[in-house]
């Protein structure tokens, strides 16, 4: 493949990003973050891993760009502590119900755009990013190039899928009988002649490390990593993401306690012991301050 080549299939694999986003712009972040106790609790779980990476102080100040503001559920949260916000997203409907979310008067800025060639033009006191470096086809450039705007003592605040999790699967689906369940499907479809369903080749997500992160922000000239899981728990609730669909919905609060205490244990744990209880988490955070 030339790099001309290559450079067209990474640029369709952002638009195929953008268009998914697009058409869930209107339902993301009530499904994603309100709609029942389990999603609250995963947003309130989410929030305090923010707010425990950024430090902030009683006085609104500092300008941070988001890579990947959404519908401005975490615009919303840095918003009440910064001076500034620029929101940036490459779905112009998800940037729509953002300046809905966040209100006209807000100290935020949105900029349409595919962070793959975001260039900033200011001077940045810090980055964030929640779940999003997953689907930027080149994260590691955006990270190196947003980096170059923030100086000593700045902040990079990053959250994104944990790589090796008990929440690894396929979202909704029960990993467990995927496997048998696409095979049937698979079988029926030969033998009454049908054609294969078309795939839906627009979605595609990687999972990045702990480790790989650090790598690309320590070579970008920060420092002071700080690592803390965001969702933890496990994913056994019939209304979750049903990898293993055991707990019924009234029998949810006693685990849902148990799942936030885990996380402030988690959070407290010395590093290594840290990194290795992420196995609990559906997601992480990683901090760290420019040198
Ligand atoms: C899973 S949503 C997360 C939204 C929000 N940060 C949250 O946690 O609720 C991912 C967001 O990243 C945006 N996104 C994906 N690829 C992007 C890119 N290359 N440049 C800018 N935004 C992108 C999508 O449009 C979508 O709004």
């Amino acid at each position: 493949m030339t790099s001309a080549q290559k450079l067209s299939v990474e640029q369709h694999t952002n638009q195929g990003i953008q268009e998914i986003y697009d058409e869930a712009a209107s339902y993301y972040q009530q499904l994603r973050w309100f709609k029942t106790r389990l999603t609250r609790l995963e947003y309130a779980q989410t929030e305090a891993a923010l707010l425990s990476q950024f430090h902030f102080s009683q006085e609104k100040k500092g300008r941070y760009l988001e890579i990947g503001c959404g519908p401005g559920t975490w615009t919303k949260v840095v918003a009440a502590h910064a001076a500034e916000v620029i929101a940036l997203d490459i779905s112009a409907n998800m940037i729509e119900q953002a300046r809905r979310y966040v209100g006209d008067d807000a100290n935020v800025t949105f900029v349409h755009g595919d962070a793959a060639h975001y260039q900033p033009v200011d001077r940045l006191d810090g980055f964030f990013s929640f779940r999003v470096i997953e689907y930027i086809d080149g994260w590691q450039d955006t990270l190196r190039r947003v980096a170059a705007h923030v100086p000593s003592g700045g902040r990079a605040v990053i959250c994104t899928k944990t790589p090796i999790s008990v929440y690894r699967g396929t979202g909704r689906e029960r990993w467990f009988t995927t496997g048998v369940k696409r095979m049937l499907g698979k079988l029926q479809r030969r033998l009454l002649r049908r054609p294969e369903p078309p795939a839906d080749d627009r979605f595609w997500q990687r999972y990045v490390s702990p480790a790989a992160l650090r790598q690309v922000l320590e070579e970008a000239g920060f420092t002071d990593f700080d690592l803390a899981p965001a969702i933890y728990g496990l994913p056994i609730f019939w209304r979750g993401t049903c990898q293993y669909p055991l707990i019924p919905q009234f029998a949810e609060p006693p685990f849902m306690w148990a799942f936030e205490q885990g996380r402030k244990l988690a959070s407290r744990l010395p590093m290594g012991a840290r990194r290795m209880s992420l196995v609990f988490s559906e997601s992480y955070v990683l901090s760290a301050t420019r040198r």
